[in-house]
């Protein structure tokens, strides 16, 4: 790959919020590696060329690769700081690890076409893959989660959202890549509705209406907000940039949390603040009322990378 040149980024990384998406988490058969690359590399340009096309609908998407099968598909190079799903656990707090060998991420406006990109990219994949979880994520109402705060208030803004996101010099082989962590966790909401409104703001760090931050001090060490904000050794804020959505059924329903960045160890320091604490027994209370199912690390390369074995 021709490094002078920026390589392109898969345009659902860093892309600002939709209506809809669909999760499609794949493993791969055995000994396919050889078709499968050509496979990725199709998948990626076909999602890159439809948010051309479906761009009234703001249609994007991206292809990752699941850290604990990267070595077997690209060989060649692996991306500095990939590893496998950082899983934790500390009293009724979990955060196990599902890894998967492939993430297709695909959002849009529309459901319709969301519905038959899903069905075509299932189908470029013919025999190699199994299909082996599949969610329809959801905007709910103003951009809420399903407990009925804001979500994705401090996100980072405008071009910013790429810095965050995006590999950069530091590693020039997958410039334009992202480490990606998905994790999905069941809400118990009515657990969650029996606590009065004062107290579900307490544990985020926000108002819940208004979605006003609370001033400093009356945030609690236990509330969510106080427990991500973290500063790295130089006093400046650890970033992620988040993708995350509502999800589900009546019978199981809560938030697909997907995290991009460009190193993985922000979303790592963050849930380790939140399922650990700080050090003084004040851990994240919002994961007294949700549940990680899953926890899956990916790296999304960037579509010159991928193309590279386009055939
Ligand atoms: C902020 C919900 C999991 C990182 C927020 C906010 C809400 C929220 C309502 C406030 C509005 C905003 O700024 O977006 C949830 C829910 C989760 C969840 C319902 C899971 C069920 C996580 C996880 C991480 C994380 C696993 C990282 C490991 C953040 C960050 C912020 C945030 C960095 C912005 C903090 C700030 O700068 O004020 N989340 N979150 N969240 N969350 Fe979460």
């Amino acid at each position: 790959m021709d490094n002078q040149v920026m390589p392109r980024e898969q345009l659902g990384i860093c892309a600002e919020g939709n209506l809809h998406s669909i999760y499609l988490m794949f493993n791969a058969n055995d000994g396919v590696e050889d078709q499968l690359r050509p496979s990725i590399a199709s998948v990626a340009q076909y999602i890159y060329e439809l948010t051309d096309q479906y761009a009234d609908s703001a249609f994007n998407g991206f292809v990752a690769i699941g850290a604990n099968f990267w070595d077997t598909y690209y060989p060649e190079a692996r991306p500095a700081l990939l590893k496998p799903f950082p899983s934790m656990n500390e009293g009724n707090r979990d955060a196990p690890a599902i890894e998967y060998d492939l993430f297709v991420h695909i959002r849009c406006d529309r459901f319709d076409i969301l519905h038959l990109v899903a069905n075509e990219i299932n189908q470029m994949f013919e025999d190699l893959v199994e299909l082996v979880e599949e969610e329809r994520g959801f905007r709910f109402m103003d951009n809420r989660d399903l407990t009925g705060f804001v979500d994705g208030t401090e996100n980072p803004k405008g071009r910013h959202r790429q810095q965050v996101a995006l590999v950069a010099e530091e590693d020039p082989e997958f410039k334009s890549g992202s480490y990606i962590h998905v994790q999905k966790y069941a809400h118990n909401l009515s657990k969650w509705h029996r606590l009065p409104v004062k107290k579900q703001e307490d544990i985020i760090g926000r108002t819940k209406q208004d979605d006003i931050e609370y001033e400093s001090e009356d945030k609690p060490l236990t509330s969510h907000i106080k427990r991500v904000n973290l500063k790295d050794a130089n006093g400046a804020s650890m970033e992620i940039l988040r993708q995350s959505m509502p999800y589900g059924s009546v019978k199981e329903q809560g938030l697909m949390f997907i995290s991009s960045c460009k190193t993985p160890d922000n979303f790592e320091q963050m849930l380790r603040s939140m399922i650990y604490g700080d050090g003084h027994g004040n851990h994240d209370h919002l994961m007294q009322f949700t549940k990680a199912l899953t926890g899956s690390s990916f790296f999304a390369p960037s579509l010159d990378f991928l193309m590279q074995w386009d055939e």
